[in-house]
Order: structure tokens, then C-alpha cells, then sequence
């Protein structure tokens, strides 16, 4: 049987992703959360994913192979700008780092990404440069020097997690282990009512209506989620798939 971590398992997506690997009957699942989940599940670690302090308490808690490890918890742009972004990209990047040496081959590591993603290659140099950056301190600091961008840190840390999807499919320490994310559009999780604070009303029902006038429920994102950390999708590497009913489609061809 597999073993799975989930982060963010306590509410939304990965609460239904919950659900799923259980009906799926994953071995044994682990929660990194900071706070507990509805469903039983066999191990979880409470965490505040914000801080690398958090994440290294999390990492150390997790003994033995990890098969699949959900990167999925996540904030909106409605908190301060280095929580955004510590949770949604620097988190997700530590984790799976210091989980490599416990993947054994074919596992894989999924991310929850966002549709607010999409626009990575307007800055791809800027963005290249802070993916080089390991240390968690002086990411926080490009962030103060780079006001414009940080302006926007949801957005920002999704840009970061979709090429951070690209590069490490193709690094040496990954020839066994998979990456992959999933971008969801709007979603009906307690999350939505931000997004609404910060994207406006008008950007949120415009992309409902895209998406074929409803949000996902978070099941219809959980299910992708868990094809991509199965066997099933094994030759899927480095790969950022919009789970939003055509949103993506409509951005690109400008269609209203
Ligand atoms: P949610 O708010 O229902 O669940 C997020 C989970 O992450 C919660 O259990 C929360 O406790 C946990 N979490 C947040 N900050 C944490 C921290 N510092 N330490 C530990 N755990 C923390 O939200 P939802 O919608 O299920 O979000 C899941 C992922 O989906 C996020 O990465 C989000 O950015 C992404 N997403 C959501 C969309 C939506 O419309 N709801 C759209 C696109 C992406």
C-alpha cells in the first residue's frame, strides 16, 4: 500500500482529497495541517506551514517512505504577503526537497496550484532568479525588494509553484519521482469569499462563468489531484493541468 501526505487536509480540496484516497484505500495518510481534520486518518502533524521552522517540525515528524506527497494547503492574498507566500510556494518547495531522500522510485509529488498562476512567462527572468534562491530568509527578502511583483503575492506564489513544477521535473535527484500540479479555477471552499476580496466580485463571476457557470466543487478538483499522484498518470512529469471547466481556454483565446 502507499503512503500519502497531504497538506491542508483539515478544510476545502484537500479534505475531499481525504475522502478519496481513503475510498481509493491508500495505506497509510498523513495530514500536515494546523488544524485537525474531519476524517480519520492515520497520522496528524500539526503545523503552522508558514515558518521553515514549521515545515522542518512537520518534516522531522514524517518517518519512513513517502509515496505521495499532496502539497495542497494554501492562503489567499487576503493575509499579509510573506505568509502568501511562505505557505503557497516556499513551504511546498521545502517539503518536497526534504521528503526526496524518503520517495522511493515512482512516487510522486502533487501540487495544488491556481489558475492565478498563469501568468508566469511575463516574468519568467525575475521569477528564475528568486527559484534559485534556497534560503527561505532571503526569498522573503527578494519579496521587500521587489514591491511590484509581491503586490500581488497569491498570484505571485502560483506563478512561482507552476515553473517550480517545470524546473524540478527536469532536476537529477528527480530521475525517479514525478512532479505535477493541478490549477484549479474558482472552487466552492471557505477560500472563495477572499479571492472575492482581492480579485473582485467581477473577476470571480466572470470566471464562474467560464467554467461553465459553477465553481468546482472541491471533489471535482481532489479527483485530479488524485490521478496525478497515481500510477495511472506515470508518464506525467513537470506538468501544470487547469482543472477549470475552460477558464484557462477563455483567457487564452479571449473569448467572453
Ligand atoms: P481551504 O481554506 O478550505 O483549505 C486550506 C487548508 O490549508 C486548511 O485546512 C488550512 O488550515 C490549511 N492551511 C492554511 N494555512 C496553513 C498554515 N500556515 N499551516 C498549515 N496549514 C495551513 O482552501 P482550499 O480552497 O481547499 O485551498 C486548497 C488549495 O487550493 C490552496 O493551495 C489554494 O490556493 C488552492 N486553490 C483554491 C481555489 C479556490 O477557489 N478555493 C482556486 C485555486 C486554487
Amino acid at each position: 500500500g502507499r503512503r500519502v501526505v497531504v497538506t491542508g487536509g483539515a478544510s476545502g480540496i484537500g479534505a475531499a482529497l481525504l475522502d478519496l484516497l481513503q475510498d481509493l484505500g491508500a495505506a497509510d495518510i498523513t495530514v500536515i495541517d494546523r488544524n485537525p481534520p474531519d476524517a480519520k486518518v492515520d497520522h496528524f502533524i500539526e503545523a503552522d506551514l508558514s515558518s521553515q521552522a514549521g515545515v522542518d517540525a512537520a518534516v522531522a515528524a514524517i518517518e519512513g517512505p513517502v509515496h505521495v506527497l499532496f502539497n495542497n494547503a494554501g492562503v489567499a492574498g487576503t493575509q499579509p504577503a510573506p505568509v502568501v507566500f511562505s505557505v503557497n510556494y516556499l513551504a511546498v518547495r521545502r517539503l518536497t526537497q526534504e521528503l526526496t531522500a524518503q520517495m522511493p522510485a515512482g512516487a510522486a509529488v502533487v501540487i495544488t496550484s491556481s489558475m492565478a498562476g498563469i501568468g508566469w512567462q511575463a516574468h519568467k527572468d525575475e521569477l528564475l532568479k528568486l527559484l534559485a534562491i534556497d534560503d527561505w530568509d532571503e526569498a522573503l527578502a527578494w519579496l521587500d525588494a521587489h514591491p511590484d511583483l509581491a503586490a500581488d503575492p497569491y498570484a505571485l506564489s502560483k506563478e512561482c509553484t507552476q515553473l517550480y513544477t517545470h524546473y524540478a521535473a527536469r532536476g537529477a535527484s528527480w530521475a525517479r519521482t514525478r512532479i505535477n500540479s493541478a490549477c484549479p479555477g474558482p472552487v466552492s471552499t471557505p477560500l472563495l469569499s477572499d479571492f472575492r476580496v482581492t480579485m473582485t466580485d467581477e473577476l470571480i463571476d466572470w470566471s464562474v462563468r467560464q467554467g461553465n457557470g459553477r465553481a468546482a466543487t472541491p471533489a471535482e478538483v481532489a479527483r485530479i489531484l488524485a490521478f496525478l499522484g497515481s500510477d495511472a498518470a506515470g508518464y506525467l512529469n513537470g506538468v501544470n493541468i487547469p482543472v477549470d471547466a475552460g477558464l484557462q481556454a477563455a483567457l487564452i483565446t479571449g473569448q467572453t
